[in-house]
């Protein structure tokens, strides 16, 4: 692994001011991550798709200050200031010192926001936590001059972005991500993710992910919570087992362009990752109703029509509907005339995998 840890500190009586900005996407994983160690380190490889219009959009103003202690940050997510946000960068910022040691020399100003509403069940720390990670980078090589080789930067806007939120790190590629160490990838880490969107068969570049809000409501368990139960459940060995061999075949049919066997391992690790939180202590469920009855009318179409219509969940009621785009009229006629019903208030947001992350340079 990359030594992170910067030196870089601005000598004396420079004067820097100026902005860096990124709109980052959120992710949707097809293998799972689900339990955790150490620090924000996976306990099994995931795969995910990068999304194209769930977005969060972060500028970083900076300007020199006074006394170089300590962290300087003012915030804003859509325009308003958000105290439990703030709290939280602030921290991270904090704890990353060590790498970005410059931050206590600059009042730092930080303005977010959404291209999604808060309740669609979109991991927004996904986004969020890209956002910042590609920030401080674009920061520190503005800066410095450093992080000029793409890799370098993209992988060290992973493995911070990873610190902020684990599933986080998979948002800073384009099309596909992996994450986690796994023998079928000499190359993958735990401590940042890989990109696997080079290697996309065509089909899956342009696949739809339309998710279905059952429930806006808040999750009654969070991830972090999730991640913690793991470490008692009984299934847990051969879950990761079972997501190191998903993880193989699943990168083996993103490549080929199986769309059975993507739809078969999406499915199955959706339902794994809801039976798994059944058989914690104490154990949660999480659909409700409605995803069960929308888990049974997707399977009844697809075995009516044979068109290939697949879900994945997230540690949530809603369901991401995963299809690829040569089926679009006919699926989103499906969605909106018989699965919208099932919706709260009948909504529904569309998605699809998309390009990655895109600095805005004005
Ligand atoms: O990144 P976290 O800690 O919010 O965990 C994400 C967990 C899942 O969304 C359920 C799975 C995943 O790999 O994204």
């Amino acid at each position: 692994m990359p030594d992170y840890k910067s030196q870089h500190l601005l000598p004396d009586g420079r004067a820097v001011e100026g902005r860096v900005r990124w709109q980052s996407p959120s992710n949707i994983a097809i293998v799972k991550y689900w339990g955790k160690h150490g620090k924000q380190l996976p306990r099994n490889p995931s795969i995910s798709f990068t999304l194209q219009n769930a977005v969060t959009d972060t500028t970083l103003r900076y300007q020199p200050k006074e006394k170089a202690k300590g962290i300087s940050l003012r915030f804003t997510f859509e325009g308003s200031p958000r105290p439990a946000f703030s709290q939280k960068i602030e921290q991270f910022l904090e704890q990353n010192l060590w790498a970005f040691p410059f931050l206590e020399q600059l009042d730092i100003q930080i303005d977010s926001s959404n291209t999604f509403p808060h309740s669609a069940g979109i991991a927004s720390s996904a986004s969020s936590m890209s956002a910042l990670a590609l920030c401080l980078c674009s920061l520190e090589r503005e800066l410095f001059g450093t992080l000029a080789d793409e890799r370098a930067f993209f992988q060290k806007a992973s493995y911070f972005a990873r610190l902020g939120s684990g599933s986080a790190c998979r948002s800073v590629y384009p099309y596909a991500a992996l994450w986690g160490q796994s023998p079928s990838f000499p190359k993958a880490s735990d401590e940042f993710a890989i990109p696997i969107g080079k290697t996309l068969h065509p089909v899956f570049q342009g696949f739809h992910d339309d998710i279905l809000i059952v429930s806006k409501k808040e999750k009654p368990v969070s991830s972090r919570v999730g991640h913690q139960l793991m470490e008692g459940n009984p299934y847990a060995s051969s879950r990761y087992q079972q997501a190191h061999d998903h993880t193989s075949a699943l990168a083996g049919a993103l490549e080929i362009g199986d769309v059975e066997i993507f739809g078969q391992i999406a499915e199955s690790e959706a339902l794994t990752l809801h039976a798994l939180m059944m058989a914690s202590s104490p154990p949660f469920i999480l659909m409700q109703p409605h995803s069960l009855a929308l888990i049974d009318r997707i399977r009844q179409y697809r075995s009516d029509t044979r068109l290939p219509l697949y879900f994945t969940l997230d540690a949530g009621p809603n369901l991401h509907l995963l299809y690829p785009d040569e089926c679009r009229e006919e699926i989103q006629s499906f969605i909106r005339t018989e699965l919208t019903a099932y919706c709260e208030d009948g909504f529904w947001i569309q998605d699809q995998v998309g390009s990655g992350p895109k600095q805005i340079r004005d």
